[in-house]
Order: C-alpha cells, then sequence, then structure tokens
C-alpha cells in the first residue's frame, strides 16, 4: 500500500475493520490521535500488540505529516497570529501574559465551587467583544458535560460590558454531553459548525468528569488515560486549526480517604497537564474571592492573581 494515500485509520498498513474498529472505540480515531501517541500507551488502551502498535504509530506520523520541522520564521508568523482573550480581571491577564490564549489549551481546575464554570461563561461573553476591547470578535462553542451552562449568568454578564443579551446568546452554541463518548464526538461537531461560523473560543466543562464517572479502578486507568489523550490531541488541533482559544475544567481529586495523592491535584494528572499549555488553578481566598495560581507555564513565572466573582461577572480582586 502506498503511503501517499493513507487519509484515515483504515488506510493504515495493517491495519483491517477489526482493529480500526479497537482503534476508534479507544478514541483513537485520527491519524494525529494515532501518530502522537507512544506504543506502550496505545498498546494498553486498545489491547493491540506493542509491535503493531509501534508500526502505526510510525506510518501516521508519516501520513499526518507529525514531527516535521518548522523554519524559526514560519513559527514567529504562527506566534504572530495568536490572540489574547481578556478574563475580565487586569492582574489575571497579566499573570498569563495579556490573557487566554489562542491556539493552546487553558485548563482551569479547582474544587467544587471555586469559579471552573464562571470562567467558561465569562470567558464567552468576551469572546464576542472585538479584538480592541480584549475579546476575539468571534462566536463560542462550549460542551456541557455537567448541566451548568447558565444563560442567566450570561445575560448578566453581556449586560454589564453594555452587549446586547441576546445577540450574545445567540452566538455561544451549547452542546450537552451525556457520557465521554457523546463528548468527544462533539469536538467533530464543533469543527463543523466552525466551518459555517467564527468559533474563536471552544470550552469543555468539565473535561474529565465523564471520564471519571465512566472508567472506575486501576484496571481501566490506562484505557481512561488514552481517551482523555485523545481527546485533547482534538482539542488542541481545533484551537490551532480555528486560531481558536480552548478552554478546559477539571476537578480536583478530593477523596479524604485517600492516603496517597494530593487532594489539589487534578483528575488526568500528566496526559491532561501536558497539553494544557497554561494551567490555572483556583481556590477559594478570603471575603468571597478566588485565589487563581498560574501552575508550570513554560514560559511565564508561576504566580497567583486575585479575582472577584461579582454579579457582573469575573473582575480584579
Ligand atoms: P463545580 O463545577 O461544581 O466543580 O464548581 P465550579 O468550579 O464550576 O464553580 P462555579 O463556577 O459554578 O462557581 C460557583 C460559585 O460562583 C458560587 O458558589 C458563587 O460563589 C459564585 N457565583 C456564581 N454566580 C454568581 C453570581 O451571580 N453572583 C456572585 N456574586 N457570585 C456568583
Ligand atoms: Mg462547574
Amino acid at each position: 500500500m502506498s503511503e501517499a494515500k493513507v487519509k484515515v485509520v483504515e488506510d493504515l498498513p495493517g491495519v483491517g475493520p477489526a482493529i480500526a474498529e479497537k482503534l476508534r472505540d479507544a478514541g483513537y480515531d485520527t491519524l494525529e490521535a494515532i501518530g502522537t501517541q507512544a506504543p506502550g500507551t496505545l498498546s494498553d488502551a486498545t489491547g493491540i500488540g506493542k509491535e503493531s502498535c509501534s508500526k502505526f504509530i510510525a506510518e501516521a506520523r508519516k501520513a499526518a505529516n507529525i514531527g516535521s520541522f518548522l523554519t524559526g520564521t514560519e513559527l514567529m508568523e504562527k506566534r504572530a497570529t495568536v490572540g489574547k482573550l481578556t478574563t475580565g480581571a487586569e492582574a489575571f491577564n497579566e499573570l498569563l501574559g495579556g490573557g487566554v490564549e489562542t491556539q493552546s489549551i487553558t485548563e482551569f481546575y479547582g474544587q467544587y465551587g471555586s469559579g471552573k464554570t464562571q470562567f467558561v461563561l465569562q470567558l464567552a461573553v468576551n469572546t464576542l467583544l472585538p479584538v480592541e476591547q480584549g475579546g476575539l470578535g468571534g462566536e463560542v462553542a462550549i460542551i456541557d458535560t455537567e448541566n451548568t451552562f447558565r444563560p442567566e449568568r450570561i445575560i448578566s454578564m453581556s449586560k454589564a460590558l453594555d452587549l446586547d443579551p441576546d445577540e450574545v446568546l445567540s452566538k455561544i452554541h451549547v452542546g450537552r454531553a451525556y457520557n465521554s463518548h457523546q463528548q468527544m464526538l462533539m469536538v467533530e461537531k464543533v469543527s463543523e459548525i466552525a466551518k459555517e461560523r467564527p468559533i474563536k473560543m471552544l470550552a469543555v466543562d468539565s473535561l474529565t468528569g465523564a471520564f471519571r464517572a465512566e472508567y472506575i479502578g486501576r484496571g481501566t486507568l490506562a484505557d481512561r488515560q488514552g481517551k482523555i489523550n485523545a481527546h485533547m490531541t482534538e482539542l488542541a488541533r481545533f484551537g490551532d486549526l480555528n486560531n481558536a482559544a480552548v478552554v478546559v475544567t477539571n476537578q480536583v481529586s478530593s477523596n479524604p480517604a485517600a492516603f496517597f495523592g494530593d487532594p489539589t491535584k487534578p483528575i488526568g494528572g500528566n496526559i491532561v497537564g501536558h497539553t494544557s499549555k497554561f494551567r490555572v488553578y483556583l481556590r477559594r481566598g478570603k471575603a468571597g474571592k478566588r485565589v487563581c495560581r498560574l501552575v508550570d507555564s513554560p514560559h511565564l513565572p508561576e504566580n497567583e492573581a486575585l479575582v472577584s466573582i461579582t454579579e457582573d461577572g469575573i473582575r480584579d480582586g
């Protein structure tokens, strides 16, 4: 089989319908998702032998052009197109180097009530603002896995910014996902919407909730991580192709009975961490304020900003 013809998973040499199904079932339904994987992880997640997985990965890489080089000039040009989306709080924008970046995944993690959903809603409204006002002048897609999207909040936040609430609501596309499988499929759906509408922000609230509920026990961990990884790869790709900000929320593991593990650790561990370029840990501060901590960013110092969640939305603390 000629490698030039490899376009979808089924085209990979050695992949028949049965293997393709195993790959797809584990969430590896694109060449990118396979090509960015390590053989052991792919093997664990799909039950396919490690040697075969190595071959599939190598072929997928070639076909999807993964690992090819760009010149510094090309990278500079790409970097110049990165947009910065205001969070509504100046101190926090500064912490992020100007705001939430397009072409990257930004993760908000923290306990229940820490404000993750409020950030998603605020960033959604702000995306509609023109670029001169810190927005992205575009529309929004939200994959809502916990049924926490609240139009009332969008209305309050819009009014506070002198935006027409009806217009704002008409430009926020909300997809309710009832399980992790639907959640993953919805990224494709959003890609379709993005062909017609200028989607400049895609949020997944929550990224890990459904996975956490569905994959219980140690034996299923590799499978879960494989799927989360594939999902994140698709999200990153969406951000890249559409010059959109990608925002995901993540809870922390808070099992008080667990002697091992840090209760302030985000779910999904390294898999989520490696793909999120910006990770923000939210926690409650004094007098209803929230402390936003930027965690392991490659080019920004680890630091904190204080914000308030008000009727009008997120503001400086
Ligand atoms: P989980 O999804 O349960 O993990 O929580 P979360 O991190 O998404 O928390 P969420 O963003 O839902 O934050 C809820 C908190 O935001 C509430 O406890 C309030 O403190 C605050 N909040 C929400 N709406 C309003 C509002 O209209 N006015 C004010 N002042 N605060 C609000
Ligand atoms: Mg929430």
